[in-house]
């Protein structure tokens, strides 16, 4: 068997960036009945930046039923909160002991984060990296699902992983990342430099997996491209209707090349339509479904299934963990 762990924020909705980058790989890790899996929603790194607590709730319980949503089974796989297994915060802390300072002001997501804080700079923001390397960590994870963004704090996880593993004993599995081919870094639509995001101040640049058909027409009619009018992949030529063509074929699972036959002779327009439709009739089911699991209040039961399948693994990692760095365990705990 193997152990696949992964993790999306609550600090917002979840993006089409989100789906194709991460979830649609879940989908398929899950299926595969070799694997066992842990998904989270990781609350705990979402108060890295400031959040509302009442919107907090409201987005933490939102990304949890658009996992369920999406097609995560609460049978096959763990899915839960962060903040249900305490374990998470524990591992966190003893992962900042073992990080340095330098290793963690070379993280790009940190300088990048820290930039919007200027002087205020939270100091979650800076180890959120150990925290996410507990994550992986507590799960004795192989494989991590994640979009091109996470690569380099899954190499820092190894990293700590290795070394705890010297320093006091073989302890941790050393997870790998896995990044789909194609569509591990979807891009803004209304800039393709930058990539898609939820905190992005700019609406119309990313999709949301609750927004409603209209607004979806709304935003890819009106999504930037690039000069001309053919419809072919050229990351460097043509980013922006390159970027389209990707989210066209994680949806739809056409080729890019079968894509570019398919719209030879025709102009971006018709491509855009068509897009549309893809985008809509993938989430229209996952959006019914949401609003099912909304309404029905099964979330919290599944919530509670996955957090007992996770403390399972979660707990015995940890002591495991605190004994051999030498703390004294609770007289409970101590082997016989
Ligand atoms: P978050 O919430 O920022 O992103 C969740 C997942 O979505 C992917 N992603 C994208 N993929 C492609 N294109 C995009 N535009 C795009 N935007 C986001 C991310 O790469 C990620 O896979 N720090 C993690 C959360 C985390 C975690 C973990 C992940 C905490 N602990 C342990 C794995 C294992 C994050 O990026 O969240």
């Amino acid at each position: 068997m193997k152990r696949v762990m992964s993790g999306m924020q609550s600090s917002g909705t979840l993006t089409m960036g989100n789906y194709i980058g991460a979830i649609l790989n879940y989908k398929k890790l899950q299926d595969d009945p070799e694997n066992e899996c842990f998904f989270t929603v990781v609350d705990l790194h979402a108060i890295t930046t400031p959040q509302d607590p009442k919107l907090l709730k409201e987005q933490t319980e939102a990304v949890a039923a658009l996992y369920f949503a999406s097609g995560i089974d609460a049978d096959k796989s763990a899915v839960f909160l962060q903040s249900h297994v305490p374990a998470h915060a524990e591992m966190g802390w003893i992962m900042n002991t073992l990080s340095y300072m330098g290793e963690l002001e070379r993280m790009t997501q940190f300088k990048d984060k820290s930039q919007k804080h200027q002087e205020s700079i939270p100091s979650g923001l800076f180890t959120y990296p150990t925290l996410m390397a507990g994550d992986m960590l507590l799960y004795q994870a192989d494989i991590v699902p994640v979009g091109e963004d996470q690569k380099q704090h899954i190499e820092l996880t190894r990293d700590l992983a290795q070394r705890f593993n010297q320093r006091y004993g073989e302890t941790f599995k050393i997870p790998s990342s896995e990044i789909p081919e194609v569509g591990a870094r979807i891009m803004s639509l209304q800039d393709a430099k930058k990539k898609m995001s939820k905190s992005d101040e700019n609406q119309g640049g990313f999709i949301t997996m609750v927004d409603e058909p209209n607004v979806i027409k709304k935003k890819i009619m009106r999504a930037t491209t690039d000069s001309g009018n053919e419809v072919r992949f050229d990351k460097e030529e043509k980013p922006e209707i390159s970027n389209l063509m990707t989210i066209y074929s994680c949806l739809s699972g056409i080729s890019i090349k079968d894509i570019e036959k398919k719209y030879d002779g025709l102009m971006y327009g018709a491509f855009k339509k068509d897009l549309v439709d893809v985008v809509v009739e993938q989430f229209s089911p996952i959006q019914q479904k949401y609003k099912e699991i909304r309404e029905s209040g099964s979330l919290y039961h599944m919530l509670q299934q996955g957090a007992e399948k996770a403390h399972a693994v979660a707990d015995r990692t940890i002591e495991d963990v605190k004994e051999k760095m030498g703390f004294v365990l609770p007289v409970n705990k101590l082997k016989k």
